[in-house]
């Protein structure tokens, strides 16, 4: 029998509906407690799970033992929960993006770093077979260029919506769409080319009309310069709603040609000199192996299986965020921390 985790869960929305169905199926895990400021989705979720349930993560850590947190959070409401945890020294999982503020994002790295804590962004992406091997492709022959994205359909949050829908529309609250959803393909990047020295995006506006609440850009662009030399386009809009959009992403090395596609990063991979082609599908699962990898850094200490420490996390925070500062300014931002 392997050795008891008990959780407590901070955000009772869709994120929390989407890891529960695999933590609960996880040998020695137990649910111990939820938390959310919309008080009715904890007990819900509370109940269904015999936990308890509390209204901040400091009244459910005063109130309940538990050896890791799981923080489903909107972007816009990170800071007191990971002080919370890291006061007590708690283990946590952390979706993506892991906030919106640079400033309180690396004062919470430092303290991780500081005292040890295991920490686990929701780049899940990053245990996928499909990337490892494109990262070890990659290792001695780097991507000249890379392109791709996010290209969905226009949101359509109503009047009294108490989900993601409410809140992904306002840029104050989300970050946007390069910051919110295309994350994951600027963490792709990172996680096959390395750092970005520098980012310069444009922006396209007045495309969705009338979307309830709606203030970020429909379509952006951003350019990558990557310290290996490389360099990058990464688009992504949320106003194209006659289909065949979805996620990609498509790396050129000399010898070397890698084609992502789809949220399972499927891959196709074709190289100089071999004929045919490798296909990798990916994981429909996914969310289920980065639990597994996070359970099992807690249960036993050893978190060398993480691939996205908070720490790092932070650093594709950045490169996202310095895309949105470019969007604002219309200048080209440099990446401090490369
Ligand atoms: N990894 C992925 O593929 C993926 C997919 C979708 C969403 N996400 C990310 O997961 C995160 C959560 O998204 P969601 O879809 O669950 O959003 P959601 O709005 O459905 O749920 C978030 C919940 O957090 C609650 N909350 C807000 N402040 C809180 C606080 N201080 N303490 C406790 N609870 C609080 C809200 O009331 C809400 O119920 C977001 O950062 C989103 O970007 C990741």
């Amino acid at each position: 029998m392997p050795k008891k985790v008990r959780l407590g869960l901070v955000g009772s929305g869709g994120m929390a509906k989407a890891h529960l169905p695999y933590l609960t199926k996880m040998e020695g895990v137990e649910i111990t407690a939820f938390c959310d400021p919309m008080r009715y989705k904890a007990d819900k979720l509370a109940a269904e799970h015999h936990a308890k349930a509390f209204d901040t993560p400091a009244e459910m850590l005063d109130s309940v033992e538990m050896d890791a947190l799981y923080l489903l959070l909107p972007p816009f409401a990170h800071g007191e929960p990971e002080r919370e945890a890291i006061e007590r020294k708690i283990p946590f999982f952390i979706e993506k993006p892991i906030g919106l503020d640079l400033a309180l994002t690396r004062e919470i790295a430092q303290e991780v770093e500081r005292q040890k804590i295991i920490s686990c962004a929701g780049y899940m992406n990053r245990y996928r077979k499909s990337l490892h091997r494109g990262r070890e492709l990659l290792q001695n022959d780097p991507a000249a260029l890379v392109f791709g994205g996010w290209i969905g359909g226009s949101p359509s949050p109503q009047p009294g919506d108490d989900s993601i829908k409410s809140w992904w529309v306002q840029k104050s609250k989300s970050g946007g769409q390069i910051v919110e959803q295309c994350t994951h393909t600027f963490d792709v990047l990172r996680y096959l080319c390395g750092e970005a020295v520098e980012v310069f995006a444009h922006g396209a506006h007045g495309f969705n009309k009338n979307v309830y609440m709606y203030d970020i850009d429909d379509a952006s662009t951003v350019n990558i310069l990557l310290k290996s030399g490389g360099v990058a386009n990464l688009m992504s809009t949320c106003a194209a709603n006659g289909g065949g959009g979805g996620v990609s992403l498509n790396l050129y090395s000399h010898d070397t040609t890698l084609q992502y596609t789809g949220w399972e990063h499927s891959v196709v991979i074709r190289r100089k000199g071999v004929e045919g082609v490798e296909e990798i599908k990916g994981e429909p699962d996914i969310f289920g192996v980065e639990d597994e990898v996070f359970i099992s850094a807690v249960r036993t200490g050893d978190a060398s299986a993480i691939q996205s420490p908070y720490p790092d996390a932070a650093r594709t925070l950045e490169l996202t965020l310095a895309a949105n500062k470019s969007l604002e300014t219309g200048k080209p931002v440099s990446i401090s921390a490369s």
